[in-house]
């Protein structure tokens, strides 16, 4: 049985013509505090971990550690690894496996100039034989779906069909792709045509990522690419009702921004936070969040990210009146 067939198509239409919708992994942002409200929250069907990075001599059943099968359960989460060792890179899928991991996802784009520098993340893009290489390596150990996410391509996209087809021949279950480069960031607009190319060469399906941030926008993206799935990522923390109003909108039924939903995501990330990190750190964190969920009124987001607060629940609560304001 080749790893496509092990998703049924039940995975792809969880229910009816409904698009199956994904969590970006989002290191620094969309850490497990992040997840675990998210998935309280509800309304997408899979998670993955941020990366897990895998050096050359690392001990991986120590840095296998940090991912928790369970943490957004009963949603599933799958597990990222980041590496460029053959070796590494098999042993540490033994060890996610072994740790119930349902799916394992190569990073592939990765633009940290550390690790490309060694060779992983979005370096791997540069060598599509290097790509299929360690992408096998996982195929070979691995008892559950293999899955590879993909940026564009390093300085430019002239190697994207022959990445694409080598994470494919190598065995992948699915791809993701993020269509820009590592040399373009997070800035250009996300180049949807170039998911609409992978979908046209690529017979294992394709999961679409990239600038969706509504309905309207993940309408589109499937409209224009023809993609079988939806990644969301800043998307979700600029409006973690995201994925409900996408499920409304395909279950006929109207999907306003549901403020209470935000404020009820706030409260459970300001609770699963505290007492586990310095105050300082709960405030940044917080402050992290009112950049991406006040990022459409300018002047309140300014406003909060200057408020000065020595009890981070402070915040939480301004944040949530200003909230509530849509609720009225
Ligand atoms: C803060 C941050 C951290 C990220 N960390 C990861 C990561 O660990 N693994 C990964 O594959 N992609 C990572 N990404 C990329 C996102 O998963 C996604 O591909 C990208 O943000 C585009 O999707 P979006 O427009 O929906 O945010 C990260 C993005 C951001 C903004």
């Amino acid at each position: 049985m080749s790893d496509k067939e092990r998703l049924s198509p039940d995975y792809w239409t969880p229910e009816g013509a409904r698009p199956r919708l994904f969590l970006a992994p989002m290191e620094g942002l969309g850490d497990r505090f992040f997840r675990q409200a998210m998935s309280e929250l509800g309304g997408f069907d899979e998670a993955c971990s941020e990366f897990i990075r895998v050096p050359k001599n690392a001990h991986v059943a120590s840095l296998a550690r940090v991912y928790n099968s369970i943490e957004t359960a009963p949603i599933p989460i799958a597990a990222q690894i980041m590496g460029e060792d053959l070796d590494h890179v098999a042993a540490m899928t033994i060890e996610l496996v072994n740790r119930g991991a349902p799916r394992i996802d190569l990073n592939c784009g990765c633009p940290s100039n550390t690790v490309t520098g060694r060779g992983a993340g979005s370096s791997l893009l540069r060598t599509p034989e290097r790509l299929h290489d360690i992408v096998k390596a996982i195929v070979n150990v691995s008892t559950v779906p293999v899955t590879a996410k993909l940026r564009s391509g390093f300085e430019d996209t002239s190697l994207l069909d022959e990445n694409l087809l080598a994470a494919q021949d190598a065995g992948v279950a699915f791809i993701t792709l993020h269509p820009r480069t590592k040399k373009e960031g997070y800035a250009p607009p996300a180049r949807w045509d170039l998911i609409a190319r992978a979908k046209e060469i690529l017979s294992v399906p394709v999961v679409g990522n990239g600038d969706i941030i509504c309905v309207d926008s993940a309408l589109e993206m499937l409209k224009q690419t023809g993609c079988d799935a939806l990644m969301i990522g800043r998307g979700a923390a600029q409006n973690p009702w995201i994925f409900h109003e996408i499920r409304a909108h395909f279950a006929s039924e109207p999907s306003p921004r549901n403020a209470q939903g935000v404020i009820t995501f706030i409260r459970r990330f300001q609770s699963l936070i505290t007492d586990v990190m310095p105050v300082k750190t709960q405030v940044n964190k917080l402050k992290q969040l009112v950049n991406f969920l006040f990022g459409s009124c300018p002047d309140k987001r300014k406003e909060l990210l200057r408020m000065r607060c020595s009890d981070p629940s402070d915040l939480a609560d301004v944040m949530v009146l200003e909230l509530s304001g849509e609720t009225r």
